[in-house]
């Protein structure tokens, strides 16, 4: 059996057509669902993306690359900002982040405050809102603009021209940021931060509001399936030591409450954002970055979930 995958993910790991007739297939057979999500509706500014898009992107560790539909096409990457947040903090900090966050899947939706509560501020895992704003708040205490860091920094691994914050969106959602201004309250009364959590919850808000492609969405995390090395620069940029424990993240709480059907249905790390994005990692194999606006009941975009599903399906590529 395992040679039978190999021989399958052999097939398309170094063949940019075969990638690409499997991405026009999966966006053809994955439009159907439209008009089965929703939107967020909860950032007005969002409110105003046209839900029929998708696009889908692929690249490999050994250079195949592909894509389909929308997928030149920026939109919000909102908490898909947290994994690349994450990373900075593990580079630059190490394990300072675990004294004030945890590593569990929290089984509530990204952003219950109930939780966070009853377990005395510390967030359950660092893709929550509530973990996401503690990584962002280390940050935060030693750099002036987070959020500029991670566009900068998605930049560099994107190899793209420049990488924008939109800054509507920012302030489209800070306005209503009723939800992660509680959240930061509660983090500051038992002590999680140490800024300000009206402006850490703005810094946090210019971060999610970063804009980008799929196509780029999939090279900026093609490090996190190449253990930390990046084969279109040829050169590490990650240790492979947080590359593996990124994953196990994604893999455990990337994708919030429905984490458990998704390592059922698609079985790799990923990581959603309202916006309708979704980057996944296949380990030794490549990413695949997938967008389309409308999302299910836990917040993840439904038909980029499909796209994955069978995007996996199809190549053998699951890591499970
Ligand atoms: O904090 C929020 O609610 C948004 N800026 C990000 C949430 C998000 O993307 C959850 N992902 N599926």
């Amino acid at each position: 059996m395992a040679n039978l995958r190999n021989l399958k993910l052999n097939r398309y790991l170094e063949n940019g057509d075969a990638l690409a007739r499997v991405l026009r297939e999966i966006l053809e057979s994955s439009r159907s669902l439209t008009g089965k999500g929703k939107p967020a509706g909860y950032i007005p500014e969002l409110k105003n993306v046209d839900r029929s898009r998708i696009g889908v992107a692929v690249e490999t560790i050994a250079g195949a690359r592909a894509s389909a539909g929308d997928a030149d096409t920026s939109f919000s990457i909102q908490s898909i900002s947290k994994l690349f947040s994450l990373i900075q903090v593990l580079e630059r900090y190490g394990d300072e982040i675990w004294s004030r966050c945890g590593k569990e899947p929290s089984g509530s939706s990204f952003n219950s405050f109930a939780q966070l509560e009853s377990e005395r501020g510390i967030p359950r895992n660092p893709f929550i809102n509530a973990g996401a704003l503690t990584v962002t708040d280390l940050l935060h205490r030693r750099l002036a603009d987070p959020a500029a860091l991670i566009r900068d920094y998605l930049g560099v691994l994107a190899g793209a021209r420049e990488i924008a914050i939109d800054e509507k969106v920012a302030s489209s959602e800070f306005r209503t940021a009723h939800r992660n201004l509680a959240i930061a309250h509660i983090l500051k009364v038992y002590k999680r931060i140490s800024g300000d959590p009206v402006e850490l919850v703005r810094a946090y808000c210019r971060q999610c509001a970063i804009e980008m492609s799929c196509v780029e969405l999939a090279r900026a995390a093609l490090p996190l399936a190449c253990a930390g090395y990046h084969p279109v620069f040829g050169e590490a940029v990650m240790t492979e030591k947080v590359t593996r424990r990124v994953n196990a993240l994604l893999l455990t709480s990337g994708m919030y409450a429905s984490v458990g059907s998704f390592a059922y249905r698609v079985g790799v790390p990923a990581k959603s954002g309202v916006g309708g994005g979704i980057v996944a990692v296949l380990p030794n194999f490549g990413t695949v970055a997938v967008w389309s606006p409308e999302l299910d009941r836990s917040g993840n975009s439904l038909i980029g979930t499909r796209l994955l599903e069978l995007f996996v399906q199809i190549t053998g590529t699951g890591v499970l």
